[in-house]
């Protein structure tokens, strides 16, 4: 089968097809036919050698998919052959077909068409987990969503208003934030302008709860516009441009990495939370009870993920390209 291989870091174009044998189920384990594979941002960093949750290179990318079950190893009910399921996993899915343990294909949700099974995974969960989990948001609590147009973002403000709060969303365009107040937003500002964080705070007067995957000014400023008792989760620092060969990057990283000062907190009542849902893999049990709130609450408020775009399977690299150069919206998808 064709599948994409990690042997190398670096641009895009290490992302090579290329043949490899089929990977067999062992017990307890499935394999699935996938027909759509989910890009994420942390594959970006992945293939750049910057993610510390990635096995040991080489390995197949590819954390979400979509696709069937076509066949499965001793213990596992038969009958599962043919069902349609979504996958999350470490690693596997930049291919035809992937193995995955049975608890990591999951039914498929039956209002979504298969693409937007793709797309659904991660970016909602990671979005569930950060405000209701985590932050525990009330009715009519004011939100600000960072990378609000982004798929982590696009889930985050769907389900902040489907729950009854104020959203604003920050996003890197004009374009991206009429998409957000598309989706349910309050409202949405530009964050590449000078002046966003005045606008934000007159816009809102503080908030309440933070979905923040930016990191550095970003999140500082969102810090400083917490209410007492307000929360912020961070689940991401797409701002972070660590170069291996630059020094310069590093003392930049080290200071844009989100921090937490226990004094501060406790000067403003405010709580910060962090949430990596790649750990959270070693409690299944947990997370099959929060995924079918999930499920159950999207299939009530008939909420559909944002899918910004389609390429052909054997164009992983310009997909990567274009997730990297901040101009993609939603979640953009490999078609097999
Ligand atoms: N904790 C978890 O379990 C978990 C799970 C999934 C994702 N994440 C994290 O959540 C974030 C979003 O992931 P995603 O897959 O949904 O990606 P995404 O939001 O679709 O893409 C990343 C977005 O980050 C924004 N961004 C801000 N500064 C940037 C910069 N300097 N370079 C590149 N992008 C920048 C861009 O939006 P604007 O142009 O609008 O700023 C960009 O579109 C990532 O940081 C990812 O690592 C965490």
């Amino acid at each position: 089968m064709k599948a994409i291989v990690l042997k190398r870091t670096g641009h895009p174009r290490v992302l090579e097809l290329q043949d490899v044998p089929e990977p067999v189920p062992r017990a307890g384990e499935v394999r699935v036919h996938l027909r759509y594979t989910g890009i994420n941002y942390a594959e970006i960093l992945s293939r750049k050698g910057l993610y510390r949750w990635a096995p040991k290179r080489p390995y197949v990318l590819g954390m979400e998919g979509s696709g069937v079950i076509e066949t499965v190893g001793a213990g596992v009910d038969p009958s599962r052959v043919g069902q349609k399921v979504m996958v999350g996993t470490q690693y596997g899915c930049y291919a035809e077909k992937v193995v995955v343990p049975q608890e990591r294909a999951i039914s498929a949700i039956e209002s979504l068409t298969m693409e937007e099974n793709a797309a659904f995974g991660v970016n909602y969960m990671t979005a569930w987990v950060a405000l209701i989990e985590l932050a525990r948001l009330q009715v009519g609590e004011k939100v600000v969503v960072t990378a609000a147009a982004g798929g982590v973002g696009t889930a985050g403000v769907q389900l902040a208003t489907r729950l009854g709060s104020q959203v604003y969303g920050l996003a890197g365009s004009p374009e991206k934030a009429d998409l957000v107040r598309s989706l349910g937003a309050a409202d949405a500002i530009d964050y590449t302008a000078p002046d966003w964080q005045q606008r934000l705070r007159e816009m809102t007067g503080g908030v309440d709860v933070v979905l923040e995957t930016v990191g550095g000014s970003v999140y500082r400023s969102c810090l400083e516009l917490l209410n007492p008792f307000g929360r912020i989760v961070v689940a991401g620092f797409a701002s972070l441009n660590l170069k291996r060969w630059n020094p310069a990057s590093w003392w930049r990283t080290w200071r844009d990495v989100p921090r937490a000062r226990l004094m501060d907190l406790a000067r403003s009542s405010t709580g910060i939370m962090a949430t990596h849902l790649g750990y959270l893999l070693d409690e299944p049990a947990r997370l099959q009870t929060v995924f079918e709130r999930l499920r159950a609450f999207v299939t009530e408020q008939e909420i559909r993920p944002v899918i910004g775009r389609l390429f052909p399977f054997e164009d992983v690299a310009a997909a990567h390209a274009f997730v990297e150069s901040r101009q993609s919206v939603g979640k953009v998808l490999l078609k097999h």
